[in-house]
C-alpha cells in the first residue's frame, strides 16, 4: 500500500452528496428511513454546518460520508471520485466522532502520533506538540484515554482528527462536552486551523450559535431531509419555511395568526393592527405571520406607518440590547407564564428601556414580515 505524502496543506477537495438515503432495517422492526434524499455540494475548503434537532439524521449522514455506515441509495463523491463503496480508510477523510476509538492502551501522545506514523509523515513529534498546544491538551499527552474527562476526550479526539490535516474533515458535535469558556476558545481555534489548512469540513451540531460562528454555509435538517442550505444570513433573513424560521434565531421568531389585507402587501393581525409584507399572497388568505425580535421596530405615536399595538409586559436589559416581551392588543391572552398567540418578543437597541405597562407600536420592514401556510408551514412568497 502506498501512503499519500503527508505535507500540509493539501489541495482541498469538494464533497458532493447525491440523493443520499439511509433506511435502517432490523429484524422484527419496521424499517426506519433516517435519511430521505440528501443533496449537498460543499466547495473545496468550505466549512458547512449540519444543523437540526436531535434525531433528524445528522450523525447518520456524516457516518455515510465517512464510510462507517452503508448507504441505502445515492452517492458520495470526494473531489470527482465516487467513494460510496470504499471502506473508511480509503476515503481520505478525518473523523472526529463522539466515542470514536481512541486506543486505550496508548497514551494521548501515541494516539495522536498513530495516524501520522501510519502515513509515514515527517515531523511527527513537533506536529503532535503543536496541535496539542492549540487544543489545550499539552498536559494530557502522557495520560491514557481512560483517565480523561469527557471534555478532555473530546479535545483529544478533535486533535487526532486535525493532526494529519485531512483534505476532508467530518466532525460530530465536536464541542458538546466542553464548558462554556473552553468551547469558545476551541471553537475559535478550530475555525483558525480550518482556514489555515483549508480542509473541506462538515461539522454536525444542534447548537445554532456553533453553526453560525463556524460555518460558511449551513444546512438545516429536519426529518431526514435538508430544509434549507445557505449562508447564515440567508437562512436567518430568508427562511425557506416555518420550521427553519423557528429553529434558527435566538430568541425565536414571533409567530402569530393573520389575514392578508385587501389589496395585498400588508397583513392584518386581529385587533392589533397591520404590518407591511413583501409577500404577494392573495388578499383574504389566512396565514401565520413570522417576525423576528431583531426585526421589530418601535414606531412613534402619530406615525403613519402600519404597526401593531401592544403593551409591554416585562423588559430585560442585556447590555448591548434589551428584550421586551409585549402583549399584542386584541389577541387571545397568552397562556400563563409561556409564550402565547398574542405575545411578541421585541429586541430594542442598547440604551433604550421600556417600562412594564407602557403602550408601544411595533412596525417592521416589509421584507422582514414572513408569511407561512398555517397548516403546512410552507413559506408564502
Ligand atoms: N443503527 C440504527 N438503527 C436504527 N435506527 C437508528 C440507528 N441509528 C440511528 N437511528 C435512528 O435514526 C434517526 C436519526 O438518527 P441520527 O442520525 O443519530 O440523528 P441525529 O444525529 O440528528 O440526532 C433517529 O430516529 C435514530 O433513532
Ligand atoms: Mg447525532
Amino acid at each position: 500500500m502506498t501512503a499519500a505524502p503527508d505535507t500540509a496543506p493539501r489541495a482541498a477537495r469538494s464533497l458532493t452528496l447525491r440523493n443520499l438515503h439511509k433506511t435502517y432495517t432490523a429484524r422484527g422492526r419496521e424499517p426506519f428511513a433516517a435519511v430521505r434524499g440528501i443533496d449537498l455540494a460543499v466547495e473545496p475548503g468550505e466549512m458547512v454546518a449540519l444543523l437540526g434537532p436531535s434525531g433528524c439524521g445528522k450523525t447518520t449522514t456524516l457516518r455515510m460520508i465517512a464510510g462507517l455506515e452503508t448507504v441505502t441509495s445515492g452517492e458520495v463523491l470526494i473531489g470527482d471520485r465516487a467513494v460510496t463503496d470504499l471502506p473508511p480508510g480509503r476515503r481520505d477523510v478525518g473523523v472526529g466522532f463522539e466515542g470514536y476509538a481512541l486506543y486505550p492502551p496508548l497514551s494521548v501522545r501515541e494516539n495522536l502520533a498513530y495516524g501520522l506514523r501510519a502515513r509515514r509523515a515527517r515531523d511527527v513529534g513537533p506536529r503532535v506538540a503543536a496541535i496539542a498546544e492549540r487544543l489545550e491538551i499539552t498536559d494530557l499527552l502522557d495520560l491514557r484515554p481512560a483517565g480523561l474527562s469527557s471534555g478532555q476526550k473530546q479535545r483529544v479526539a478533535l486533535a487526532r482528527a486535525l493532526v494529519r490535516n485531512p483534505p476532508v474533515l467530518l466532525l460530530d458535535e465536536p464541542l458538546s462536552h466542553l464548558d462554556a469558556g473552553q468551547r469558545q476558545r476551541v471553537r475559535r481555534e478550530l475555525k483558525v486551523l480550518q482556514r489555515e489548512f483549508g480542509y473541506t469540513t462538515i461539522v454536525v451540531t444542534h447548537d445554532q450559535l456553533e453553526a453560525l460562528s463556524l460555518a460558511d454555509r449551513m444546512a438545516v435538517m429536519d426529518g431526514g431531509v435538508i430544509r434549507q442550505f445557505g449562508t447564515p444570513d440567508e437562512v436567518f433573513d430568508d427562511p425557506a419555511d416555518r420550521f427553519v424560521a423557528d429553529f434558527v434565531g435566538e430568541p425565536s421568531i414571533n409567530l402569530v395568526g393573520g389575514t392578508v389585507a385587501d389589496g395585498g402587501g400588508a397583513v392584518r393581525i386581529g385587533g392589533a393592527g397591520t404590518l407591511p409584507t413583501a409577500s404577494r399572497a392573495r388578499a383574504g388568505t389566512r396565514v401565520q405571520v413570522g417576525l423576528r425580535p431583531q426585526d421589530c421596530e418601535l414606531v412613534g405615536r402619530g406615525s403613519a406607518r402600519p404597526a401593531l399595538s401592544a403593551t409591554v409586559g416585562v423588559f430585560e436589559y442585556l447590555m448591548e440590547f434589551g428584550l421586551a416581551t409585549v402583549d399584542l392588543a386584541g389577541q387571545d391572552p397568552p397562556e400563563a407564564g409561556g409564550g402565547g398567540p398574542g405575545r411578541f418578543v421585541v429586541q430594542t437597541p442598547g440604551g433604550a428601556s421600556l417600562d412594564p405597562g407602557a403602550p408601544v407600536l411595533i412596525g417592521a420592514r416589509p421584507e422582514h414580515v414572513h408569511l407561512f401556510d398555517p397548516g403546512t408551514g410552507e413559506r408564502l412568497r
